[in-house]
């Protein structure tokens, strides 16, 4: 009868509901192919960026760091590192004791960096910082020290030694200007120059990756990676000297910064890319660039999951069809709200209650959809992210003519350490695509301050050598 009719009608449109959810969540899944794909072409872009003829142009910047060498257990001092590139700017003292009482402690304040000082004019920027630091040394009643300094910058530099670097492009959040294409560590000095109330001594700049890789390597001597997986994402390991062509000399080895987040700049992944990260790319602060990082990171995956949200709303397929201010607003899902909807021990009342608090109304049903929708961008960004280490290490392996690699990866970052998944998939994609390599993840305390001294550490006895 007419009842049974109507049954059918409504099972009918949940069934090509359903349909067009799931077909919109297929364009995020990638087969084995195509993981494998995006090793090799990372592959490809890693020995672009390292060849003389194509360093320049390289979407993967392969930026030398001129550490030289991971810690040893002898670094000793005390010392000043700042930390800028992440969601805080923080000011640290930090003492490292070697030998047999090798220990290192440390006191942080951290600092807020507004919007419009991220976004405002570089002498803004870093008057600011100066500032924070000057707070600092009143805070520590230390204005008259002069420590050596590490600066933690978690941005593309091109180096030309451990105290030299150009911020090549801003990335991330930070749009300040007439910063690029000028040394940091100039940037800095002047600044402290302009405040003239203390000095200080600069003795090296720093990427996080490479702090995280320093500070795991402080504990295991196998750390010859360093990972980040937060608000950005990117890489560094240590290579051969005679593979980096841009840098005199054969001999040894030195840590390269991949800036990996530029991966696909040259158009080589338009093929797995969806019309979502496209609507991304067009409304971040750097459009075209870092299209990887776009895929990967945490600033931006809760960004696809709320253009995802969008469409299919536009649709009438969620939220009733209605789209609220809420959901026009850029950022409003942040890591932490992933992580927390993604979680299994969450029931699905609870996930209702974090969407409710983010000001978005939902049906039970609603808060299905939102769960598998930020699945579907969680994966995808830890499968490429396992797809580029699988590059790295396989690269390392090789390098050293090796049928097996034993090797450890330091990471740090936000996404990595709060979300319930993203870490198993990638360990578990590694291991799919790189069976030669046995890889052990170790998380780093605080890699951005730690790192930075024990590197201002080796930069310090350089320095002391050349003296000599
Ligand atoms: C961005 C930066 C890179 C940094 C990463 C993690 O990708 O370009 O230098 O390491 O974010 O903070």
């Amino acid at each position: 009868g007419k009842g049974a009719a109507m049954v059918t009608a409504v099972a009918q449109r949940l069934a090509s509901q359903r349909k067009e959810i799931d077909d919109t969540l297929e364009a995020f899944t990638l087969s084995s192919t195509q993981l494998q794909q995006v090793k090799e072409r990372m592959r490809v872009e890693l020995e672009r960026g390292l060849k003389k003829d194509t360093h320049h142009t390289a979407s993967v910047k392969m930026l030398p760091s001129y550490v030289y060498r991971t810690p040893d257990g002898t670094e000793r001092g005390k010392f000043l590192a700042l930390d800028l590139g992440g969601t805080n700017f923080r000011v640290l003292v930090v003492k490292i004791r070697s030998g047999i009482r090798k220990s290192v402690r440390m006191y942080n304040k951290i600092y807020a960096i507004p919007l419009e000082i991220m976004q405002g004019t570089g002498e803004e920027l870093f008057d600011h910082i100066v500032h924070c630091i000057s707070d600092f040394l009143d805070y520590m009643g230390m204005k008259n020290t002069r420590l050596p300094l590490g600066f933690t910058f978690s941005f593309p530099c091109s180096q030309t030694g451990i105290d030299k670097g150009t911020l090549v492009s801003w990335t991330k959040g930070f749009k300040a200007t007439d910063c690029e294409g000028h040394d940091v560590v100039d940037m800095l000095r002047e600044a402290i120059k302009r405040q003239n109330e203390f000095d200080l001594d600069i003795v090296a700049v720093v990427n996080d990756t490479v702090g995280t890789m320093m500070t795991c390597a402080y504990e295991d001597p196998k750390c010859e990676i360093g990972l980040i997986a937060g608000t950005g994402s990117n890489v560094c390991y240590m290579e051969a000297m005679k593979n980096i062509e841009v840098v005199e000399g054969d001999n040894g080895q030195m840590c390269v910064n991949t800036e990996w987040g530029g991966f696909g700049d040259n158009d080589n992944i338009e093929d797995i890319r969806t019309k979502f990260d496209r609507e991304v790319d067009q409304g971040s602060l750097n459009v075209g660039k870092q299209r990887f990082e776009k895929m990967t990171s945490g600033m931006y995956l809760g960004e696809i999951v709320r253009q995802i949200l969008i469409d299919l709303t536009r649709r009438g397929l969620l939220f009733r069809g209605r789209i609220t201010e809420p959901l026009k607003t850029r950022g409003i899902f942040e890591t932490k709200f992933l992580s927390q909807i993604e979680s299994d021990r969450l029931a699905l009342l609870q996930v209702r209650s974090i969407l409710q608090h983010l000001g978005l109304d939902s049906t039970c049903d609603d808060s299905i959809i939102v769960k598998e929708v930020c699945g579907a961008v969680s994966r995808r960004a830890a499968q490429l992210c396992g797809a580029g280490m699988a590059a790295i290490v396989d690269k390392i392996r090789e390098n050293r003519g090796l049928d097996h690699l034993d090797i450890t990866v330091g990471v740090d970052g936000t996404l990595y350490k709060l979300h319930p998944h993203f870490s198993p998939i990638m360990h578990q994609t590694v291991k799919e695509l790189a069976p030669k390599c046995n890889v052990n993840f170790l998380l780093s305390e605080d890699g951005s301050g730690k790192g930075a001294a024990l590197i201002t550490a080796v930069g310090c006895r350089l320095r002391e050598q050349e003296q000599k």
